[in-house]
């Protein structure tokens, strides 16, 4: 298999709005994330992928972007940034940029244009369409609930956004946004950043006629992340490949798509190993799992067989021909200790291990690190993110959920779970910030904290540090990243264990995914290898034919 950079990099993503403020108005910025690099390169990673920090009236903090080539007041000057990236790079790291281009700010001057008359200069970069008798030209629904469709008084015509109405899509048929987008990804580049991670690119090819999709029983619009719909579209592979062609391979970057919606075989090309498109994907299917009969807004409990054997199937599926990003947290994602832990610290070590001894390069998302927990938010009127303060006022007003059971159910999967200030120390605010945070902060912050963690050697902190240094800087750097895949006991329901085979010698990696005691049968020919225990999260574990691994236990082995 081919070395590169980013197939041996970690990254850390910082959603800038939570992760330091330096100058009390409650909302992080630029120069507080300066002042925390030395923790951030203390973890051991060597990336660093920051959400949008762009110009934005900030209608889904900052993924709705006004200019392209400007930093949102709030996080700071372009000052700020520079500064930001040169102590990147001087600490031997590198910066990865938030790419939105599905989609522009309905205050971005092309929009402006665009819907100022019928036929202005940039009508044709966003998506208008005639009523359909008298209504929406289709039935598409947008992802931050009602119609994905607004109707444009001054010019008489509709326009299309998959997202929120202040975030119209762009047209990518037309070959002027082209050049735009990839005028303004060269402008990033020639400053010096990384790589980007492209938010939702799996949209941005429209099927052809914009057909109506299938309605599920209890829905109000078609999901326009559905097949048929938005997703992997007709010229999507082709436009990838021009942006490669005229940006991307002109720089040494990491390129990751957001694939709502991606298959394996979309994902080979998407990710493909010859280096024609990006360098990996993030896919959805595994966060999906514990997922109800009615998606997003429906809780359902993890089969843990069901989660194995899918990182098994993405993980043999793609090996040699295309490379996997390994996350299980992301400012989209409840927190993953909340979701299949019980918030134990030892539940978050060892859901870590899983995760970062498979192949691929693994994605850490601020306050993970801690083991930050899902937040007791309480009311609806604490909740900040639009997509579940919408679908909330939709599904309660249309009578289609009880307001009681519906917000049990946005406690475990909202999006602000993941985006609560992170957790710096136990002084006022968690340390995050001296003014008034702009979301509340997880009460726990006073025993969970970094400062309390960097000082316990036992804490998540050093456990994840422990992880990276295996990864990055031990004997057994080109075994975790190189080396091959093979899931053990896949029918197992509280025992996660691979095995990572390679010339030079072999990992075992096993967990407990339960909070009690389980037996557990190694494989005979790890027991007849003279192994070597490379880390535990409790205890030291001895292989023996018969074992025992305590609640949420994991351990890894060399031989
Ligand atoms: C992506 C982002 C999400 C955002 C959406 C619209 O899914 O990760 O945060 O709301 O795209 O840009």
């Amino acid at each position: 298999m081919e070395r590169a950079w980013w197939k041996e990099s970690v990254v850390y993503q910082i959603y800038p709005r939570s992760f330091c403020d330096s100058d009390g108005d409650g909302v992080g910025d630029l120069p507080g994330i300066l002042s925390k690099l030395d923790y951030i390169r203390d973890l051991g990673v060597n990336v660093i992928w920051l959400s949008p920090v762009y110009r934005s009236p900030n209608d889904d903090n900052g993924y709705d972007i006004s200019d392209y080539r400007d930093i949102m007041e709030e996080f700071g000057t372009m000052a700020d940034f520079d500064a930001l990236l040169e102590g990147i790079h001087e600490r031997g790291m590198k910066l990865v940029m938030d790419l939105v281009v599905n989609h522009t700010s309905d205050e971005h001057a092309w929009f402006v244009d665009s819907r100022s008359s019928r036929d202005a200069d940039k009508r044709d970069w966003y998506i208008w369409r005639e009523a359909k008798n008298g209504g929406a030209p289709n039935n598409w629904g947008s992802s931050f609930s009602g119609p994905a469709w607004e109707w444009d008084e001054k010019t008489g015509m509709y326009y299309l956004h998959c997202f929120s109405k202040k975030q119209p899509d762009l047209n990518w048929d037309d070959p002027r946004v082209r050049d735009a987008v990839f005028d303004m990804m060269d402008w990033w580049c020639r400053k010096g950043i990384d790589g980007f991670r492209m938010d939702v690119i799996s949209m941005i090819s429209k099927p052809a006629g914009l057909p109506d999709l299938p309605l599920e029983p209890g829905q109000l619009y078609g999901n326009v992340c559905a097949p048929g719909g938005t997703c992997n579209g007709p010229h999507v592979h082709e436009y990838l490949r021009e942006m490669n062609r005229r940006v991307l391979s002109r720089y040494d970057l990491l390129t990751v798509g957001e694939t709502a919606g991606v298959t394996v075989e979309e994902a080979r090309r998407y990710a493909a190993a010859d280096g024609s498109e990006l360098s990996m994907v993030f896919q959805f299917e595994h966060v999906g799992l514990d997922e109800g009969p009615g998606g997003k807004w429906s809780a359902g409990r993890l089969f843990l067989p069901d989660l194995k054997k899918n990182l098994a199937k993405w993980q043999r599926e793609l090996e040699g021909r295309a490379w996997n990003s390994l996350f299980f947290c992301n400012h989209d994602q409840p927190r993953v200790v909340s979701r299949w832990g019980d918030d134990s610290p030892r539940s978050a070590k060892c859901i870590a291990t899983a995760l970062h001894l498979m192949q691929g390069t693994p994605y850490v998302y601020q306050g993970e690190e801690l083991g930050m927990t899902n937040c007791p938010f309480g009311g609806i009127e604490n909740y900040r993110d639009l997509e579940t303060v919408n679908a909330y006022r939709e599904l309660t007003e249309t009578g289609l959920r009880q307001p009681e059971e519906l917000l049990a159910v946005i406690a475990r999967k909202s999006r602000d779970n993941a985006r609560t200030p992170m957790q710096w120390d136990a002084g006022p605010n968690a340390g995050f910030t001296s003014g008034r945070p702009w979301i509340m902060v997880n009460p726990n912050y006073r025993t969970l904290n970094a400062a309390a963690q960097e000082k316990d050697p036992d804490s998540v902190l050093n456990w994840y540090r422990a992880l990276i240094r295996l990864r990055r800087e031990s004997p057994w750097r080109d075994a975790v990243v190189y080396n091959g895949f093979e899931l053990l006991d896949e029918e197992d329901e509280r025992i996660f264990a691979y095995l990572r085979p390679g010339e030079s010698g072999t990992l075992l990696v096993a967990c407990n995914f339960s909070p009690e005691p389980c037996r557990w049968a190694p494989p005979k020919r790890v027991l007849e290898a003279e192994t070597r225990l490379l880390l535990a999260n409790a205890g030291e574990p001895r292989l023996a034919e018969s074992m025992t691994l305590e609640p949420w236990q994991a351990a890894v082995w060399a031989f």
